[in-house]
This record gives structure tokens, sequence and C-alpha cells, in this order.
């Protein structure tokens, strides 16, 4: 009996570990600490593997694949994003990368209006403050912030995120700016104006980033387009740190550049408690939770599962990010 060989770089959810443990044939093991393998334990996991399940934690680069060998047959990231993934690597081993795209949409713009209102209704501030006794009074100037409601929100990226977040502004009567590398033929629905990126940062009363990170969106916000956003902009990032200069950034939110900034993603993560940008006083930070509702997490470990079956069966990914691995 030939037994394939699969590695799982932690627990994920049940169904979809269920769905590769139901299966003939698989030796299956699953990383039990919370901690993710660090990459010298992974270098000594890979080797032999058929079939690799991983997540945006683990660093896959040409030194994971050739301590793996040639025998693997498919990486499957249980996340959208892949820039942990070095693609070209995989496909010039003609293994396919599966991802989990669509599934983790309405999470993920769920929490950018999340981050949108608890910074603009400063939340995060305010209930620090009751808990540690400080609510002494209703207080004219408490707390108090931009409206979301009426104001004008640009967002860079118009994909499937970008959408889900621009469909849930509709009932806040908010502008709504855009700009994507180009048009998109869906903005006239949820009534997203196309601009050019200078445009957007000088409108915008928040600019929500919802971009891939590749090298072209690497520190698309810098020092200088932070100097081109409103003093009272709020910057919103549930996309990837690295979207963002954040030297930069903080630099920007010491010195009232801009006036708050949400964010889902930093560099690096976890980003260390004595960071400065945690000292910041207007920055809310959240340990990248965008696709952590239950149904998201679940469907996400699901779709990989399938990713790392079909691989395994040496069938077509059913959500492949590097189809030209089948006909290179
Ligand atoms: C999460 O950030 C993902 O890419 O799925």
């Amino acid at each position: 009996m030939n037994q394939k060989r699969v590695f799982i770089t932690r627990r994920v959810p049940q169904k979809g570990l269920d769905l590769i443990l139901g299966e003939p044939n698989l030796a299956v093991e699953v990383w039990p600490e919370a901690m993710p393998p660090d990459h010298e334990t992974l270098l000594k996991k890979v080797p032999g593997l058929d079939g690799l399940y991983c997540l945006l934690t683990e660093k896959i680069d040409d030194e994971l694949l050739d301590a793996a060998g040639p025998q693997l047959k498919v990486v499957s990231q249980m996340a959208v994003g892949v820039d942990n993934i070095d693609l070209a690597a995989c496909t010039r081993r003609g293994i396919p990368v599966g991802h989990t795209p669509g599934v983790l949409t309405e999470a993920t713009a769920d929490l950018t209006l999340a981050l949108l209102l608890g910074t603009a209704r400063r939340l995060v501030p305010a209930a620090e403050a009751v808990k540690a006794g400080r609510w002494q009074t209703w207080e004219p100037l408490g707390y108090t912030g931009p409206d979301v409601y009426g104001s004008t929100v640009g967002l860079i990226g118009l994909g499937r995120i970008g959408l889900a977040v621009a469909r849930r502004l509709a009932g806040f009567e908010v502008r709504l700016l855009y700009h994507n590398r180009r048009p998109s033929p869906e903005a006239a629905a949820v009534g997203a104006l196309y601009v050019d990126l200078d445009t957007l940062l000088a409108e915008s009363d928040f600019v929500s980033l919802h971009t891939p990170l590749t090298p072209e969106t690497h520190h698309l916000i810098n020092a200088a387009r932070l100097r081109q956003m409103k003093p009272t902009a709020t910057l919103i990032n549930t996309a990837r740190g690295g979207v963002v200069d954040q030297e930069a950034l903080i630099e920007a939110l010491r010195q009232g550049v801009i006036a708050y900034a949400g964010l889902d993603v930093t560099t690096p993560e976890p980003i260390p408690a004595d960071h400065p940008l945690l000292s910041l006083p207007n920055a809310l930070v959240l340990p990248h939770i965008g696709s952590a509702s239950l149904p998201a997490r679940e469907k996400m470990a699901t779709m990989a599962a399938e990713n790392l079956l079909a691989g395994l069966r040496g069938e077509r990914l059913p959500h492949c990010v590097n189809p030209e691995v089948y006909t290179t």
C-alpha cells in the first residue's frame, strides 16, 4: 500500500481536518502546538512529503521546497493571500499552490467596517477608560471623532473584499472613491467613483487598503503619500502590513500628518508589545483577525483541504494561484 504523506502546519477547524483524515492511504501529521513550527523545524518536517497544508505564518521558499523533494505534489494554503509563498519557485518545480478566495471576503469586509467605526468612535480608548475606572462623567468633548456617515471613503483596491466593503458602506451614505490598477466594471453598482491615487488620498476622510502585497504594492503608502492625506484622515489596513511603510506611518501619526490608523496587519507579525506603533494613542492595532469568524475559518479550512486532496490525486486544484503550472 503506497501511503502519501501530508503535513498540516497547525490545528485547523475540524471540518477541514476531517476531510483529510477521512481519506484512505494518507499518513497525516498535524503540528500540535499553538505556535507555528519555525523554519528550521519545518525544514526537518518536509522531506518526503506529498502534500503540505500551510498557513500564512510559514515561509515557503526554494530552501523548503528543495528539502521537501521532487515528490511534493501540492502546497495548499489556508488563506487567500500568498505573499509568504515563493510562487515562482513552486511553478518552476511544477507544484500547484492552492488558496482560499471568496470564503473570507465578507468576514474581512465586516472587520474593515469594525475598524472604520471603531477608530472613528474611539471605541478602544473609551472602553479602556471604563475598565480603568476613569469614567467620571458624561464628557461633552470626550472620545469625539469624525462621522463615518456622510464622509468620503477611498478604497485602494476594488477586488472581492473592496467591493464587499463598498456594499456595506451604502447604508452610511458616504461619497465612495476607489483606485485600482484599472477601473472595475462592478464599481457603478456599488456607487464607487474611479479616481487617481492622488485624488483619492487628498479627498478621503478614510482611506482603506484592499490590495494584495506584491512588489508593486509594497510600501504603496509611504511618507509622501501620507502627506497627501488630510490631517483629519484615518488609514485602515486589513490587507497586508507591507503595503504600508510602517516607520513613515508612525511618524505621520506622531506628527499629526494624519489623525488615526486602524490596522489589522503589521510588520512584523506578531508585532512586539514594546513596538513604538503600540504606544501611539491614535493607532488601533489588531492581531490579523480579518477572517476570524467561525464560519469563514471553517470554509477556509475546508477549501484548503479540497485543494490539497485534488493536488494529491493529480487533479487540477479548484482554487489554484499559479495555474500556469498546468501549461508550462
Ligand atoms: C488572510 O489574511 C488571508 O490572506 O487569508
